[in-house]
């Protein structure tokens, strides 16, 4: 067999510090799959996933382990199995594929798939951690400890026995709950699915976004949505000791509204796990945290993602079917 499979996964470069190598690594399941079917696998991991895909990179590819370089309806169209060309799976390391044209790879009989779960403990971790770091006004202390000043500003809020609002109760939401629930909390939730026999389990009451945003002091977003729940009449709603963290998603927040509303004292502070580009507002001193999207980003969330998308392509090139497949109608 001449085909071969491209790793674009920049995380499969990097050196895993803590987890053991007898887990079942991502690189073992793909040399097993080289060794016992003889298709190639090629590591192009140090592509800028920000470059354009051309159809000669990937050229004779029956399957890639997508990173974040895009996949376009043009694209798919040339090099597609359903359109003449080899590509049948693209194994996306994470949960989100917004990178794909997802009607576009199923019109053109490629397969998407996805690692949901593989990085969701890792991911609530950080949710935590950013609440924490807000709720004790952490960037502001350490602006001013590092220049060898004392405490500037009010004292940190208490987290026990307050209220939380989780915003979305899919894996990540979940183990927030499960992660906070030593600090007694009472705990509100919102998704349009709602799991109740979960809600009864953990002792969690779902109630509407508004009500959420008026009652809950902690409010954390894990929402698998692609529009803006929290704007300016969210942002009212909230108190001016209402910690807002944001691990899912920038867009699912007006990030101007919550920088306004920190810098005037409506909002206790705003967490965001994605990259700052706005210039124009200077984070400098407010409380607002900010990480460049490294939620999953830990050991175990990147042996989990690289093992969920080896399997992907693995199953597929020995004529299975990946265990999370996005677009389940190309296979039917
Ligand atoms: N920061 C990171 O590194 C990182 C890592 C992994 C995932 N994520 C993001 O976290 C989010 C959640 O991931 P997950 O694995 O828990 O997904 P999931 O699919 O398990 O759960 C998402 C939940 O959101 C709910 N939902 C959908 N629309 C909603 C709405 N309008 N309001 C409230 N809830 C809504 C769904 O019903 C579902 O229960 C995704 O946006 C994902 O892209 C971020």
């Amino acid at each position: 067999m001449n085909t071969r499979v491209i790793v674009f996964a920049t995380s499969f470069l990097d050196e895993l510090i803590t987890h053991p190598p007898e887990e079942g690594m991502g690189t073992d399941i793909l040399s097993s799959l080289e060794a016992d079917t003889g298709v190639r696998i090629d590591y192009r991991c140090e592509r800028d996933p920000a470059e354009p895909l051309t159809p000669a990179e990937l050229e004779g590819a029956t399957a890639v382990i997508a990173d974040l370089e895009h996949y376009d309806a043009g694209l798919l169209g040339t090099v597609g199995v359903g359109a003449g060309g080899t590509l049948g799976l693209i194994a996306r390391y994470g949960i989100g594929y917004d990178s794909v044209d997802v009607a576009a790879a199923t019109a053109n009989g490629v397969v998407v798939s996805n690692t949901p779960g593989a990085n969701a403990r890792p991911t609530a971790e950080w949710a935590v951690a950013t609440i924490l770091d807000i709720a004790g006004r952490r960037i502001p202390h350490y602006r001013t400890a590092s220049r060898g000043r004392p405490k500037q500003g009010p004292s940190r809020l208490d987290v026990t026995g307050r209220t939380l609002g989780v915003v979305g109760t899919g894996s990540i939401g979940k183990h927030v709950v499960e992660l906070l629930s030593g600090f007694g909390m009472n705990v509100l939730a919102t998704d349009p699915y709602p799991d109740e026999e979960w809600a009864r389990e953990h002792d969690v009451t779902y109630v509407s976004l508004e009500e959420l945003c008026s009652r809950a002091q902690f409010i954390t977003l894990h929402a698998a949505v692609k529009k803006q729940l929290i704007g300016r009449a969210e942002l009212d709603l909230m108190s001016p000791t209402t910690v807002l963290a944001n691990c899912a998603r920038g867009q699912l927040v007006d990030e101007e509204a919550a920088y306004r509303a920190v810098m005037d004292g409506e909002l206790w502070g705003y967490g965001l796990d994605e990259i700052w580009t706005r210039d124009d507002l200077e984070l400098d001193g407010l409380n607002i945290a900010v990480s460049p999207h490294v939620g999953s980003d830990s050991d175990s969330g990147k042996a989990n993602m690289q093992a969920a998308s080896a399997r992907a392509v693995s199953d597929y090139v020995r004529g299975g079917r990946p265990e999370s497949v996005v677009n389940p109608e190309v296979l039917s």
